[in-house]
């Protein structure tokens, strides 16, 4: 029987274990990534653990998300990480060269091999024809570390692609369109792989674009074939020799197959508040808009922003819309402006920023209060942008721009535009000179640490019985952005746990934090999908720093699973989904830990209504282990011990 492309990435990297669907397998990356907001933590875990030199072919790491720099904390991170970096064999790239996904893509990504980053949006480099999978910080030092990524075997979707995208309908609606009929929790567990004749169509930046917010699928990660498109952007950014062609066997087997038409997608939108609620862009058309964001790691490759200054073309944006671009990187910039791109932009009135993250995260240019706000960037939880009461709008690019000039929702193909004409340079400017290399003496290095980069709280073990209040009770699809909060005010503190603990769950609830300081610890209640969206741990470590022993849910996020072990708080499951009534917040509960086994079920005393409830871990015995021991940072020094 022949292999899916996915099947052939992972035999090349796979360490442990067997590639039969459902389990667990162990694989080692050939690459890394991390930046500077998931990566402090990395690197934290790095030194407690005392590594001197990571122990992969690459590691790379980024300086673009933590960029306002309204006081010394931002740049005192960027120093500790410029330190650690060029002491531990880091390639590090400085503030200002671009965001992390988009680089990689132009100078580091090798279809065939595998990427492991701490982001959930490292899976862009599928695009390339990379095994690429995002993690969270603590993953991250691991594989760092050379140790392996252990996961469980996923399902394969085949996706196949058929006809060609029609004018001013750009990659982002693929996407969109995936999303609308798989829903955000459709890929969980799976891996979606791209095939057809629609393939040979899109160019790398669009397979990314694709790639990349196919983490909203909730899927492991998304990959493209490796073909001609992806030989000609490899010789375009000067990397021709390591070019390989990756392709599935003509008997490949897949555990879901999808079509999509090209030619019959239309520009479509995502609503507040979740990248699945998407709708044809004409369904809303009319609504006015108060912002208009174009740019993150999902939407700004040179392909986008010349397509949005051929819909802007030098024509003043409306007079009530606040417009933005964030390129994706200094090349694309460079690359446009030689071809008056820039100008054109510029002279409609739009707000050039740096090539960073910026408002993707909330990290800058918030929306106004109750705000419409369209962007081309991957997700429009509910505060990401950093306004909790404004509405976000997932758009392609054209959308965007088309909007930003008419101040309302308004479908592209309405302006009557002529197509774009674009094919991907034959040599882009080489700006490889970019990264800065690792030291050649790294025992010279001395790291400099700023008062806001605080130690990794000591997580003790978890006792034989846990006790206490449901401190919080939430519903389904609960992001790590509800947890953590993004935005300008918190970024800055991410790795400073003890300050940041103060702001848990501050989206949803704003008294939480200082209820379960009061409780000393307890539990949170929440319903499907619990923890989707981004790998940040701090989304585990803040509940486990306030005393949160376990999280009870109908079911959780890959990634959010993997950071709940890692940082030593026990997910369990309600055996009846409908059991989830039978807890309230404020209840007393009573679960028996001394001894965790895999596939075992447990019993909660919920003390308030004296009823029991079964409930069972999702984890392996190794992860049960990891939980009782603390988390894995524990295991991790007493290894080295
Ligand atoms: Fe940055 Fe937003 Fe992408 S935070 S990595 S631009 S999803």
């Amino acid at each position: 029987m022949g292999l899916t492309v996915t099947e052939k990435l992972i035999a090349a990297s796979l360490v442990e274990g067997k590639m039969e669907r459902g389990r667990r397998i162990g694989i080692r990356a050939d690459q890394t990534l991390s930046h500077d907001l998931n990566g402090v933590m990395s690197y934290q875990v790095l030194q407690a653990i005392g590594l001197e030199k990571v122990g992969v072919d690459l590691a790379v790491h980024y300086i673009d998300h933590n960029m306002v720099q309204a006081d010394y904390k931002n740049s005192d991170d960027h120093r500790y990480l410029q330190d650690m970096t060029a002491k531990l064999g880091v390639i590090c790239s400085r503030p200002g060269n671009g965001i992390c996904h988009q680089l990689h893509l132009e100078h580091w990504g090798v279809p065939g091999k595998t990427l492991i980053g701490a982001d959930s949006h490292t899976v862009a480099a599928g695009g390339i024809g990379m095994l690429s999978i995002g993690v969270g910080g603590f993953d991250g030092a691991m594989t760092m570390a050379g140790e392996p990524l252990y996961l469980t075997m996923p399902k394969i979707v085949k996706i196949h692609l058929i006809g060609k995208l029609p004018p001013l309908v750009s990659a982002k609606n693929i996407i969109l369109e995936v999303l609308r009929r798989m829903t955000i929790k459709g890929g969980v567990g799976k891996i979606l792989e791209y095939s057809g004749p629609g393939v040979s169509t899109l160019n790398v930046a669009e397979r990314s674009t694709i790639t990349n917010m196919g983490a909203e699928t909730g899927a492991t990660t998304s990959v493209f074939p490796s073909d001609e498109n992806t030989r000609r952007w490899m010789k375009a950014y000067h990397r021709a020799e390591q070019w390989i062609p990756l392709a599935a066997d003509e008997d490949a087997l897949y555990d879901e197959e999808m079509e999509i038409d090209l030619s019959r997608l239309e520009p479509l939108i995502a609503l507040p508040h979740q990248p699945d609620n998407v709708v044809p862009v004409r369904q809303v058309a009319g609504l006015k808009v108060d912002q208009v964001m174009m740019g993150s790691c999902t939407n700004t490759s040179l392909h986008d922003v010349l397509s949005i200054a051929h819909v802007l073309n030098g024509k003043p944006i409306h007079r009530d819309v606040d417009a933005a671009l964030y390129p994706a990187t200094r090349t694309v910039i460079r690359e446009s402006i030689a071809r008056g791109a820039y100008d054109k932009i510029i002279a409609s009135g739009v707000r050039i920023f740096e090539p960073i993250c910026g408002g993707c995260n909330g990290s800058g240019f918030a929306p106004q209060s109750d705000g419409v706000s369209l962007r081309t960037n991957p997700r429009n939880f509910l505060g990401r942008s950093g306004t909790a009461t404004a509405k976000i709008y997932l758009v392609a690019p054209e959308t965007a721009a088309a909007s930003a000039l008419k101040g309302v929702i308004t479908d592209p193909r309405d302006l009557n535009l002529a197509p774009l004409d674009y094919d991907i340079p034959e040599s882009f400017i080489d700006d490889r000179d970019l990264f800065q290399p690792p030291a050649t003496e790294p025992r010279k290095i001395a790291i400099r640490r700023g008062p806001n980069l605080r130690p990794i709280p000591d997580m003790p073990a978890l006792p034989d019985i846990i006790t206490g209040e449901v401190l919080l009770k939430v519903g389904d699809d609960i992001t790590t952005d509800h947890i953590c909060p993004a935005g300008a005010l918190y970024i800055p503190i991410r790795s400073n746990i003890p300050e940041l603990s103060r702001h848990a769950f501050k989206v949803v609830d704003d008294a939480f934090a200082e209820r379960a300081r009061k409780a000393n610890g307890g539990f949170v209640v929440g319903g499907s999908n619990y923890g989707q969206g981004s790998s940040r741990e701090q989304a585990a470590m803040l509940p486990r720093y306030l005393g949160v022993k376990a999280v009870l849910a109908r079911s959780f996020a890959r990634l959010h699973l993997a950071n709940l072990v890692n940082w030593g708080l026990l997910p369990l499951m309600f055996v009846k989904g409908e059991d989830l009534d039978r807890i309230s917040q404020g209840d007393r509960l009573t679960i028996g830990t001394a001894e965790l086994k895999e596939g075992q079920q447990y019993s909660v005393r919920n003390e308030t209504t004296k009823r029991e409830i079964a409930v069972a871990s999702p984890l392996c015995q190794e992860d049960l282990d990891a939980i009782k021991a603390g988390g894995r940072l524990n295991q991790a020094k007493n290894k080295n011990r």
